[in-house]
This record gives C-alpha cells, sequence and structure tokens, in this order.
C-alpha cells in the first residue's frame, strides 16, 4: 500500500551573502540539540538539553555564552576537524591527497525531511574550503523516544585518494556544573560492571581494540549524568550507544570553560582508512536518549524505540527454549538429545536449542580444540544428521534451534587445512590462540560468501529449523590479512572491514531469511549492540547464569536494552533454590539449561508451574514499560516492575540479594511506580514452590496511589528470598 510521506525540505543556502548565523534545532518532543554557525560560518553546538517553547529563542542562546578567544567555534564544534587552529581532540583528521593534514570544516546548507509524524532527518552538509572534501552530518530523531540516531558521511571529492585517520560518528557538547560518567567494565562472565566518575580536566576515554568481541572488557554504552548523580527518577542523563561491532573510541574531554566535548566514533587505532576519489565513508550511528527526569525514563524511551526501530521483530512474540550447552557440553549423541527433546516438552518450553559440538568429522568437535570450520554433522554423534533431530523434536512437540560460531576456526580443522589464507594471522610471527581458534578474514568476499553457506546450506536442507544461536568466541589477535595484501590493500582497514563484512554476510541472510529468530552471543554479552541488534531478535547476556549474579548483570542491561531481547537461563550454576532461580530468568526471555530428568519431582513441577506463570505475563515484560524500584547496589532487595500500556497489569520482581542478617528481609515496603493512581489493584503471588503457601493478603486491594505512595511488602525474607506479584485492576 501506498504510504504517505510527509515531506518537509529546507534548504538553506550557503550563508556569504547574509551573515546572519544559521540556527538548526534538531528537536525531539522534549529536547533540542541546536547547532549555529559563529562569525567564520563554523558550525557550533550551542545547546543540548531542555526544548524550548519558542524556536526563535535558540539563535539568543550563543550570545549568552562568553566564548570569544581563539577556541570559539572549536572548542564546541558540531564536527571538530583537524589541524589548522584546533587544538583539541578532533572528529576528522584527515590527510589530504597532496599530503596535507589540515583541515577545516565551514557551514554550506543544511535540510530537514520528515519521514512521518514521529521521524525526521536533519541532514547538514559541511566542505572544506580548500579541499574538496565534503562532510555530512545526519540527524534521524524519533520525536516521542526522545532518541537521535546520528552519523557522518565523508565524500573526497578530490582528485587523488585521500587517508581518513579519525572519523567520529558523532561530536557533541555539553554545559553543565559537573559531568558523572557511568561506564562498564568486566569481562568473561563478569559483564557490564558499573562504575560511576565524576569527569575532571582532561580526556576521559572509553575503547576496544579486540576487534571481534568487542565489549568483553567494555562495552560502547554508557550514561552521562549532568549537574549531579541522576537517580531513577530525578536528574538530567543521558543514555548513549556507539552502535558498532567493532572497535570504539568515546572521548570525553573537558574544555578550558568547564565544559564537555564527547566525540565517539570507530577507534582510530591501527585503522587509517584510504578513500579513492569520489568515495564516501559513511560512519556507524551513535544513538542516544536525553532524560530531565532520571535514568528510568531515559530507558524507557531507548527501550520503546528499539522495540519499534531497531531490534529485529521487537514488538513480536519469542520462544522459550531449553538449551543443552550446560546441560551435556561437548558430550552427547542422537539418543540423548532425543531424550533432551522430551524434556523440553515436559517442561513447557516451546523449542530445544542444540548448542556447540554437533559437527566436524576428520577432527571432530568433541571439546573446544578442534572441528570450528567444519560445519558437517558428526556422523559418530549424529548419524542421521540435523534433518533426523529436527523430525524428532517436531514429533516431540517442540521447535528445534541451532548453535553455530561461522566466523572462526580452530587450526584443527579441515578448513584451516584448505583454507589458512582465509585465516587473520601475522604471516611471519607465532600463530596465537584465543579459546583455541583464529578469526576467519570477513574483509575478504570469499569468506563472506562461506559464512553465508554455512546459514544457506542450514536453512535449505532444514527449513523447520527455528532459531539459530551465532557464537563469536576470540577476539583478533595479529591483525593481517592476507586478502588485503593480495589484492593491494592498506592492512589498516582490517578492522573497519571485518565489521563490514560481517553486516554484509548478515544483510544477506536477512534478505533471504527475514524472520528466523537468531540469538546474539559472544561467549556471553561480549558483542551486544544495536547495529548488530538489526539482525537479532536477542542475545546472551552473559556465560555467568548463578541467579544473584544475573540479578546485577540484567539490572545494568536493563539500563539500555528491553527484556524481550535479554535471553535469561535457569542453569546449576548454582544448586540453591529453582524457584530464585526461574524467578531471576523470568525478567527477560526465559530459558532453560538443565537436564529436565534429574530434577526431583517437586523442582520438575516448579518449573512447569514457572513457565506456565511465565506465558500468562510475558507480553507484559516483553511489551510493557520497565520500572527499577529497589537497586541491588544499595539495597538488600532488588526490585523491579513492569507494566503494561493500559496500566492494568503488572508484574513486580523483588529478589534478596543479601546474606547478612539484619537485611534479611524486606523491613518496609517498595514504592511501585507507573501504574494509574486512580485505578484500584489487587496482588497475586506468582510461581510458589509446591507445597508452600504465600503469606500475603491477596484479598486486600490497593488504589494504584497507594502502591505508588506508600509502597507494597512482598515480604521477602530467607524463605521467601524471591517472590513475583501479579499486580491486575479489580473489574
Ligand atoms: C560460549 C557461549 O556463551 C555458551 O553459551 C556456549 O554456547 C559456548 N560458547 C559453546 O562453545
Amino acid at each position: 500500500m501506498f504510504k504517505k510521506i510527509l515531506y518537509l525540505i529546507i534548504c538553506i543556502p550557503y550563508l556569504s551573502i547574509a551573515q546572519k548565523a544559521v540556527v538548526i534545532p534538531i528537536e525531539t518532543q522534549n529536547n533540542a540539540l541546536v547547532l549555529a554557525t559563529d562569525k567564520d560560518n563554523r558550525l557550533c553546538v550551542t545547546h543540548f538539553g531542555k526544548r524550548l517553547k519558542q524556536t526563535s529563542e535558540y539563535a539568543q542562546i550563543s550570545q549568552q555564552y562568553w566564548a570569544k578567544d581563539d577556541n570559539a567555534g572549536i572548542y564546541n564544534a558540531a564536527y571538530t576537524s583537524s589541524g589548522s587552529t584546533n587544538l583539541v581532540e578532533p572528529a576528522l583528521n584527515i590527510t589530504h591527497a597532496d599530503g596535507n593534514t589540515s583541515t577545516e570544516l565551514k557551514y554550506v546548507s543544511h535540510e530537514v525531511k520528515k519521514q512521518d509524524e514521529n521521524v525526521s532527518l536533519t541532514t547538514v552538509l559541511l566542505k572544506d574550503e580548500l579541499y574538496p572534501v565534503e562532510v555530512t552530518l545526519f540527524f534521524k530523531t524519533y520525536s516521542q523516544e526522545d532518541v537521535v540516531e546520528q552519523w557522518t558521511v565523508i565524500k573526497n571529492k578530490e582528485k587523488g585518494s585521500i587517508e581518513l585517520e579519525k572519523y567520529a560518528s558523532a561530536n557533541l557538547y555539553f554545559a553543565a556544573d559537573n559531568y558523572y560518567l557511568t561506564s562498564y567494565h568486566g569481562s568473561w562472565a563478569r559483564e557490564m560492571k558499573p562504575e560511576e566518575t565524576l569527569l575532571t580536566n582532561g580526556i576521559k576515554t572509553l575503547d576496544s581494540k579486540l576487534g571481534t568481541r568487542a565489549n568483553l572488557f567494555a562495552p560502547p554504552t554508557f550514561q552521562l549524568a549532568f549537574d549531579r548523580s541522576a537517580t531513577e527518577d530525578e536528574g538530567k542523563v543521558l543514555l548513549g550507544q556507539l552502535a558498532w561491532s567493532g572497535n570504539f573510541k568515546i572521548d570525553f574531554e573537558m574544555d578550558s570553560y568547564h565544559h564537555l566535548r564527547m566525540i565517539a566514533g570507530i577507534n582510530p587505532h591501527s585503522s587509517e582508512y584510504p578513500l579513492e576519489a569520489n568515495q564516501e565513508f559513511k560512519t556507524p550511528s551513535f544513538i542516544y536518549t536525553f532524560s530531565e527526569k532520571g535514568k528510568g525514563l531515559a530507558s524507557i524511551n531507548m527501550h520503546r524505540w528499539a522495540k519499534k526501530y531497531r531490534i529485529l521483530d521487537g514488538n513480536g512474540s519469542r520462544m522459550t527454549l531449553l538449551n543443552n550447552w550446560e546441560a551435556t557440553y561437548f558430550d552427547f549423541d542422537e539418543n540423548k538429545l532425543v531424550g533432551l527433546f522430551k524434556g523440553a516438552k515436559k517442561l513447557g518450553v516451546d523449542m530445544f536449542l542444540l548448542d556447540d559440538g554437533w559437527f566436524g568429522n576428520k577432527h571432530p568437535r568433541n571439546d573446544d580444540h578442534a572441528g570450528l570450520g567444519d560445519w558437517q554433522e558428526n556422523k559418530k554423534k549424529l548419524p542421521q544428521g540435523i534433518g533426523y533431530l529436527v523430525k524428532q523434536a517436531t514429533a516431540a512437540g517442540v521447535k528445534f534451534g541451532i548453535w553455530l560460531e561461522p566466523e572462526m576456526v580452530n587450526p584443527r580443522s579441515e578448513l584451516y587445512e584448505k583454507h589458512p589464507e582465509w585465516v587473520i594471522k601475522e604471516p611471519q610471527r607465532p600463530e596465537h590462540y584465543f579459546r583455541n581458534q583464529l578469526v576467519l578474514d570477513l574483509s575478504n568476499p570469499e569468506v563472506q560468501n562461506f559464512v553465508y553457506g554455512i546459514l544457506d546450506t542450514l536453512f535449505t536442507k532444514n527449513p523447520n529449523i527455528a532459531f539459530v544461536k551465532w557464537d563469536c568466541n576470540a577476539v583478533i589477535y595479529n591483525a593481517h590479512s592476507q586478502y588485503l595484501e593480495k589484492t593491494k590493500q592498506k592492512q589498516s582497514k582490517l578492522y573497519v572491514d571485518y565489521v563490514k563484512g560481517l553486516y554484509k554476510v548478515l544483510d544477506r541472510v536477512r534478505t533471504k531469511y527475514p524472520s528466523v529468530a537468531m540469538m546474539l552471543c559472544s561467549g556471553g554479552g561480549g558483542r551486544v549492540d544495536y547495529e548488530a541488534l538489526k539482525y537479532f531478535t536477542e542475545f546472551w547476556i552473559s556465560d555467568d547464569t548463578h541467579p544473584l549474579e544475573r540479578v546485577y548483570i540484567q539490572w545494568e542491561n536493563s539500563m539500555f536494552y528491553p527484556a524481550i531481547a535479554s535471553c535469561n537461563h535457569v542453569t546449576d550454576w548454582d544448586k540453591g533454590s529453582l524457584k530464585y532461580r526461574c524467578d531471576v530468568a523470568m525478567m527477560g526471555k526465559m530459558g532453560f539449561d538443565i537436564v529436565v530428568d534429574k530434577l526431583t519431582p517437586n523442582d520438575l513441577i516448579s518449573a512447569q508451574k514457572a513457565i506456565s506463570d511465565y506465558n500468562s505475563f510475558k507480553d507484559v515484560v516483553w511489551q510493557g514499560d520497565l520500572f527499577r524500584l529497589s537497586n541491588p547496589w544499595d539495597k538488600p532487595v532488588a526490585s523491579l516492575m513492569y507494566v503494561n500500556e493500559k496500566q492494568d497489569k503488572a508484574v513486580m520482581f523483588n529478589y534478596l540479594v543479601s546474606n547478612r542478617f539484619e537485611f534479611n528481609f524486606a523491613f518496609e515496603p517498595i514504592k511501585l511506580k507507573g501504574l494509574d493512581p486512580n485505578k484500584k489493584y489487587k496482588i497475586k503471588e506468582l510461581n510458589l514452590y509446591p507445597e508452600t503457601k504465600t503469606s500475603l493478603d491477596e484479598v486486600a486491594t490497593f488504589t494504584g496511589d497507594f502502591l505508588m505512595s506508600v509502597g507494597y511488602n512482598p515480604d521477602i525474607t530467607l524463605n521467601r528470598k524471591s517472590v513475583i506479584l501479579e499486580i491486575t485492576t479489580i473489574k
């Protein structure tokens, strides 16, 4: 059907005649980023924050700041170039065709295209007066969600090739009393550990140089609070992310006015990128939302945006599953798997997910030292192949999904024997392995075809495969491409072309298989960002499935990612209460990684109940709004809730996270959020363990006003370490 597109273009010509400043407000429902030209026709950021009621007043902002020295128009440049008179961290650094290293960008024109009622795209063209390089800044606004997606295109109009030394996506400028940066660090099974820093003079950098699995030590994701630390409900805070699945660099530089410059983009480390004449380079997107009402609203806005505009099938449905990784590791065969299918059915999940270890014949994948790259069923373990398993799973009443790690190769594999030239490695140095494996060179189109072919062959042979877990366990060591060498291209393109190659493969997969569910995994949460999530329905946030640790990891992930995308599995990492493990897994996309037949009779009933209860409210968790109520970093009880759009159904999750005697219970009510103050609600405890009764008065009713002003005590004690509450309106 023809879709009416509202199309509004404001084209403002080069500012040579009228010397009046050009003012470009980039507005969302509540916020504005204002760009304006200065007396030298440089494009500057003059405002970031609350949207003004009168648009005409944006023009007066720059006069309120004293910035008349040499650095005016440079510190607050909308895209800081390098060389000439610039002395601060640049967004752009070019070596021109004649070897000159200076660039000075001036405003040329801009246009605004309204794509629909909610989405607008503002583009601003900048040019150097001496060197014909064009830089176009793109700002895509999602008004209702207060989200801005920003990227840059650099076009070489010089006669010869130029070298991009630095090519950031976004360059923002903030004026506040103080700046509190929350960044994340971690490692395998310890992802998303938050750290809040008061930014001081100098540059604070968040970066990754790992190539693949780029988030292993730090994700390209952060919170920036202005004036003072933000809480869930108060404070000015920006949630930002560079949407790029490779090396990134985000700099926060305080200038001499105590203003903050932020520059986010691909990490320029070993990544000078040549641009032939007339070629252009599009940077990844920097995505942010800004809230003046704390982190809670910022998260809600980010989640709403991600579900509607970014995550594949973000407003759709998901499958509960049983995975065999922790249940069997590499030790399984056909019969064992078929037995597990029955367990999946008994449990009540939608799907069985076959993990690592099903492939390789000359070098069977019986542990993580061999077989990666040889994507043929292991004849000993699976004599009748994947097709047989799909049929058996269907007969057992569950769908079938499969694990792949298509970008990787073990040196002990037929693939390596046949194609050593496809592997990223320094030809003159010893090979160095990460989890006994090497990375395939995705800058090479032949390798892209091979990787695409793995999925295409699998789906062609087995059209009923319902799910893929796409893993990526190694970082890039010894970054060197034999393909780039052979084709006489610069080695410094490798890190960027690897990621571009990955996206090309994923584009092809999605063109042919637009809807098959895929989980993004990278030895846990080693790779997750909003560019990759265009292709994936969900992601594996960590291999750490200890429920207590999960409360914290899931809490932090919930700042940026909606529950529908966050895969949480019940495993045996912790042998304690199964109910607690299930309750923790429920605050996202629930799955299991256990041997069902080994459960005690009561644990089996409990797990079955967990799934049926989860099925009764999962739409609220997946499609509702999230409210974080009680922070596990500060309080003995972690508590959060999801509320549906109509505000007639909510689910509240409460978890004891302290072992200290004095904190072994919730001694005060927890204030709920997101309800309708005028509606009346009843509260019912869900997922009770067999033979236990609730300690709550389920007959009592409360107004939303009471629940949000006074709160509700879930009666957490040592005997009730986790409590799930369903809150529904009384008809
Ligand atoms: C790392 C993943 O995070 C695990 O869930 C599992 O799939 C293993 N890889 C398999 O090798």
